[in-house]
């Protein structure tokens, strides 16, 4: 296969597969305000002692050496990651990495503290921003979060409709069997409604308590099915690369996307990495091993040290993950808040 890449990038970073990594997905801490039941115990998890957690400098220089490595685009997650006061500061910084070859900054957030940062981190880069919400209901929002925070999530979404560089706007939404079902048309509604993309997601096994059972995954499949039975949707082109199916509603008005990572796996396409907050490489959400970056740049290992642990990393990314394949499936080294997303 031949692989082309910008004549800025000397090497891209290629796995053994021959997928091309352009995407790397920054955790910026493992702490978070909410607890949702599909991912952190109630009462919240160890939380990684503060000498461990990349500085805002180890951050941007890290970020700085995958992009001259060919990452075109970064996303910031957590934990929840606008918990961290320098969130602006390291958005201003990375978004300088533009004129380095970075296309895209983006953030994965619960949305709860976005009706006080939306301006800042607006003026401080981001381009575009996904925000978690898994049930419009206030008592179902209280249950599933264990925080009873509904309106301000909302109101979260609503401020960031006043800045029109972030954009889109998405809204993710992790599916569950006995708990979604009856909010399919009224996320329907929601998406028609709002300048927001709604997502279903398929819940899958990275909650810190192990309690996911298939029984519990409510399949895109399934919500599509209904949806379109509802108001028929057509098929928007999406990059091969991306984890949702995207729909458009045949009025054309509203766009609903699909993340089936049970159902329907799409790791053959797959072109992300993952930092973690304290300095890992993760070559998969279900990675079992890791590769030490924070080791080496804090003993004073070079820019092309750092660089050929990020291809030797690459270089080992797993082929798929195997939640699908019984016995042989383990569950990854560690939890969704601890791994980002
Ligand atoms: P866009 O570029 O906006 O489409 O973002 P995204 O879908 O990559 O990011 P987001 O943080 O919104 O992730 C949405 C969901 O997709 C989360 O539950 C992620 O865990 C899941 N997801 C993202 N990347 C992967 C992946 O590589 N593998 C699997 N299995 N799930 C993923
Ligand atoms: N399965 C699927 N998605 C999950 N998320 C958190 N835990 C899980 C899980 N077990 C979602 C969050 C957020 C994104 C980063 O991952 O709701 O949208
Ligand atoms: Fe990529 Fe792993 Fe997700 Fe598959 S499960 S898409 S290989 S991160």
């Amino acid at each position: 296969m031949q692989i082309i890449a910008p004549a800025r990038v000397k090497r891209p970073l290629v796995d053994s597969y021959g997928r091309l990594i352009e995407d790397l997905r920054i955790s910026i801490t493992d702490r978070c305000n909410f607890r949702c039941q599909y991912c952190m115990p109630a009462e919240g998890l160890p939380w990684l002692p503060n000498d461990k957690v990349l500085t805002d400098d180890e951050i941007v220089r890290l970020a700085r050496i995958f992009v001259r490595n060919g990452i075109k685009e970064i996303r910031l997650t957590g934990g929840e990651p606008t918990v961290r006061p320098s969130l602006p500061n390291i958005v201003r910084r990375l978004s300088e990495l533009r004129s380095e070859g970075l296309e895209s900054l983006s953030l994965t957030t619960n949305g709860v503290l976005l009706d006080k940062l939306a301006g800042k981190l607006a003026d401080a880069g981001l381009t575009r921003i996904n925000v978690s919400l898994d049930t419009l209901v206030r008592e179902k929002f209280h249950r599933i979060t264990r925080r009873d925070c509904l309106d301000r999530v909302l109101r979260g979404l609503e401020t960031l409709e006043q800045y029109p560089t972030i954009r889109p706007i998405k809204v993710n939404v992790v599916a569950m069997k006995n708990f979604t079902e009856d909010e399919i048309l009224d996320f329907a509604r929601f998406a028609r409604s709002k300048p927001y993309v709604v997502r279903f997601i398929e819940y899958m096994p990275l909650d810190a308590d192990g309690n996911w059972k298939r029984e519990q995954v409510l399949t895109g499949r399934e919500i599509f099915t209904v949806m379109n039975a509802w108001k028929p949707l057509v098929p928007i082109e999406t990059e091969p690369s991306s984890t949702s199916r995207r729909y458009r509603f045949v009025d054309g008005i509203g766009e609903v996307g699909f993340i089936n990572p049970v159902s329907e796996p799409f790791c053959s396409t797959c072109n992300r990495v993952r930092l973690t907050a304290d300095g890992q490489i993760r070559t998969c959400l279900f990675s079992i091993d890791e590769w030490d970056l924070a080791g080496p740049l804090r003993a004073g290992a070079t820019d092309d040290q750092l660089g050929e642990i990020m291809h030797r990393a690459v270089a080992h990314k797993e082929l798929k993950h195997k939640i699908n394949e019984g016995a042989a499936f383990q569950r990854a080294s560690r939890s969704m808040s601890q791994i980002g997303g």
